[in-house]
């Protein structure tokens, strides 16, 4: 396992709440490396330690949980480098002269990716050395592409970590073994049996303050591109020889090449655009978007995307697939639901017509439910709804730490190929034009509501 890490962007949200709390809780579960050292670099006039004492309150709000011994540890590891990320200078200075090979974290905003990259090639890092690299993955095909090339340039594929904190989650992997374990959800899995499938991550969450990122983004860019777009892999793809990256991750590009590019007539059809105005989520007062501090309305960045797509493939052809995630809304809902057909003929009366079943996999918290049809208590022959459900036992490990693991055992599994964020873009791209274009219509809705209706 590499036993150095360099954290670009060492002061920002990214490291504060998800990388050191998962580091942290890596310590603590003994799985990070003896001598294990993360070296922070941000642009702040900061210093070893009051970058630990950063850190330590940091740990203390996001990881309560993990023990005191274990978040200490960890803060003694870090040491910090006041550091301009694309001067490769500073970069060799962080670097050191042990010549042991480093993981490079790019917790840093888009735009510098690029400088940051071509820094690290001109500083040099040593044999074995590994980049991670945080969505979004460029902002469109093109720019997807020239990442990569320049990724390649100093990097080999394998030692490239596209992030996607979904593909940490303990439910999201379920999906792998609820499919691939069981023998009687399979042969049902198709366009047989399956009406349509829905993807969907409602959150209460607000823009907390992220305009500076969010407002260049917005939901579709933010949630469908990368983690709804991975959560379609999981549930659509064919049945990978083994779960080792290279099988699984054939799978998952065979089935988003599979994906059908909207024709503008379809994305008319097909897809809705909304941003939240004012409104109430239980005691909060939400602000409209439009007057979040450091949005520029003009953009008319959308706060909720919805999409419906299609596999154009043997399995799910015709099956749509709707994908759906927005911010402000009234309740946090994040599931994926299989809906079957009904039964192809009723057996019972007419007005005792069967529910059609529905699987669901609730993300968070994790669930699973199957809704089915029984003979109710009643009537001998009257029908009754029964969801058969279980909650998961919590994730010991957070999603990052998941990812942060996968990274230090240079297995590239749970990270996205560079073929993947390509697919990827290639399905969102003439969405995005198309909404850019204003050729489907920003509708509104109230903070704390359903959606836009
Ligand atoms: C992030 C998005 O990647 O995922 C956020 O940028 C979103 O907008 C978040 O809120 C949801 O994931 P989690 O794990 O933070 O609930």
């Amino acid at each position: 396992m590499i036993r150095h890490m360099l954290v670009l962007g060492a002061l920002g949200d990214l490291a504060a709440r998800y990388l050191l709390p998962a580091l942290a809780r890596l310590r603590e579960a003994g799985e990070l490396p003896e001598g294990f050292r993360v070296s922070a670099l941000a642009r702040d006039d900061q210093d070893t330690p009051g970058y630990r004492e950063f850190a330590g309150e940091n740990l203390a709000e996001h990881a309560p949980d993990t023990p005191e011994a274990a978040r200490s540890g960890l803060v003694e590891a870090l040491e910090y480098y006041q550091a301009d990320v694309t001067d490769p200078e500073r970069i060799k200075a962080a670097l050191g002269d042990s010549g042991e090979p480093v993981i490079v974290y790019l917790a840093l905003p888009p735009a510098v990716f690029a400088p940051t990259i071509e820094a690290l090639g001109e500083a040099g890092l040593p044999e074995g050395s590994r980049i991670v690299v945080e969505k979004p993955f460029g902002e469109d095909l093109e720019s997807a592409q020239k990442l990569n090339r320049l990724l390649h340039d100093t990097f080999p594929e394998e030692a490239v970590f596209r992030v996607d904190h979904f593909l940490g989650l303990q439910t999201v992997q379920n999906v792998l073994g609820l499919r691939f374990a069981n023998r009687v959800f399979e042969p049902l899995w198709n366009h047989d049996h399956v009406e349509r499938v829905e993807i969907v991550w409602d959150e209460t969450l607000a823009l907390e303050g992220r305009a500076g990122y969010y407002d260049s983004a917005g939901a579709l860019k933010d949630m469908i591109q990368n983690h709804l777009l991975q959560l379609l892999c999981l549930v659509g793809m064919e049945p990978p020889l083994t779960l080792h990256e290279r099988d699984l991750r054939d799978r998952k590009v065979d089935l988003l090449r599979a994906v059908r590019r909207l024709s503008p007539e379809e994305i008319e059809e097909l897809t809705v655009r909304a941003r939240y105005t004012a409104g109430r989520i239980a005691d909060r007062e939400i602000p409209a978007y439009a007057d979040e501090e450091d949005v520029d309305p003009e953009r008319e960045t959308e706060t909720f995307a919805e999409v419906t797509l299609f596999v154009d493939n043997w399995r799910w052809s015709g099956v749509p697939f709707t994908l759906r995630s927005g911010k402000a809304l009234g309740q946090d809902r994040s599931e994926v639901s299989i809906h079957f057909k009904p039964v192809p003929h009723s057996t019972f009366a007419p007005e005792a017509k069967p529910e059609p079943n529905v699987l669901t996999l609730g993300l968070d918290p994790d669930r699973i439910s199957l809704d089915i049809e029984i003979n109710g208590p009643g009537e001998s022959l009257d029908l009754e709804h029964l969801e058969l459900g279980s909650e998961l036992s919590p994730q010991k490990i957070p999603a990052y730490g998941r990812l942060l693991l996968g990274i230090l055992e240079g297995d590239p599994t749970l990270s996205i190929r560079g073929d993947e964020a390509e697919e990827s873009w290639r399905i969102v791209e003439p969405i995005l034009e198309a909404w850019n274009a204003d050729k489907v219509p920003l509708r509104e809705y109230p903070a704390g509501s359903g959606g836009p209706s």
